[in-house]
């Protein structure tokens, strides 16, 4: 039987996973991270996250997903831990059960949204109070998608990647086939080490030299239509770096380059994940089906999914 109760004592964050419509590397930051400029995109492949108050002062971790740690190691258990350290009120517990959807090491920001309905959903719960914008800046201290997780849709991304700028963003326009080899994972570290020992080369110096580049990323226009249009700017500088030591990621390129009304595929963040964008959801949901056998047979896991305008989204009503 499902019902359905609501009170002040739980609530429900649902936590989309991103995509990456462009990935530039512009240099190496004084802190060892790279200063990158990113337009990152909100899809509704989401994590579940319910949150519901203890009396005591525990912070207990469940997943439907046993490859998941429960522990400090997980990005969940790290937010909490960071909020009640931040707001200096030891007293506050929570039981957190996740129901984990977006694939891991996957390039779509699923440990990092996690951890943004944590703070968001948190907040709310334990009554904290604290703005979005100081969420985003505590967020940043344990990873750098967070802050963008938190308030999502469509947004370029600088710095280490939390340093925001809000785009326009229609919500269920663009449809996507998002794919992954699930026998694979890339780590984020990985991916960039090996793109630093072969193009560090290459990167800028000089503060002004990124400012140029972020002004020029300022300058291309960033709507559904533009997306196609400017195909050929839009890139995903890790790809190079990661193609050589993941091999599913051209493989993956290469059927979705195939598909009938693909206009445009890339990598997402650090892969292996790859997407397409179509014209629209129904499109894209179409072909997906039309080409389940072939992603079957090159043992990929495919998703159809639309963009979303907003980050976390939070609900108290329990249903089960
Ligand atoms: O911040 P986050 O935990 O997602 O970063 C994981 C790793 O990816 C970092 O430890 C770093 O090696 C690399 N990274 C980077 N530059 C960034 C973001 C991540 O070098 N802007």
């Amino acid at each position: 039987m499902v019902t359905s109760q609501a009170n002040e004592d739980f609530l429900v964050a649902k936590a989309h996973a991103k995509i990456n419509l462009h990935l530039e590397v512009l240099g190496l930051r004084s802190d060892g991270f790279h200063e990158l400029a990113m337009v990152m995109q909100s899809v509704n492949l989401s994590d579940q996250l319910k949150l519901i108050k203890r009396t005591d002062n525990n912070i207990i971790l469940k997943s439907n997903n046993k490859e998941i740690s429960n522990g400090d190691d997980n990005l969940i258990i790290k937010a909490a831990k960071l909020l009640i350290n931040k707001v200096g009120n030891t007293q506050l517990g929570v039981d957190i059960e996740l129901e984990k959807n977006i694939p891991i090491g996957a390039g779509l920001a699923g440990g990092s949204t996690d951890a943004a309905a944590t703070l968001v959903g948190l907040n709310k719960l334990w009554k904290l109070n604290l703005k979005t914008e100081e969420l985003e800046n505590i967020s940043e201290e344990i990873g750098s998608d967070i802050p963008f997780c938190i308030s999502g849709g469509r947004q370029i991304c600088f710095g280490r990647g939390e340093v925001l700028e809000k785009l326009e963003c229609n919500e269920f326009n663009l449809g996507i086939i998002l794919v992954k080899d699930p026998s694979i994972q890339v780590s984020t570290p990985v991916a960039y080490k090996k793109y630093k020992e072969q193009y560090g080369h290459t990167y800028l110096q000089h503060e002004e030299d990124f400012e140029i580049k972020r002004n020029l990323v300022r300058s291309i226009k960033w709507s559904d239509q533009s997306l196609f249009e400017n195909r050929k700017v839009i890139q995903n500088d890790l790809q190079k770096s990661v193609c050589p030591m993941a091999p599913e990621v051209d493989k993956s390129l290469k059927i979705l380059s195939g598909l009938p009304g693909a206009r445009l595929v890339s990598m997402s963040g650090s892969g292996p994940s790859c997407f397409a964008l179509f014209e629209n959801y129904d499109l894209a949901n179409k072909v997906l089906k039309e080409h389940v056998q072939e992603f079957e047979n090159a043992g990929l896991s495919a998703w159809a999914c639309s963009m979303m305008s907003n980050g976390v989204q939070l609900r108290n009503e329990f249903t089960y």
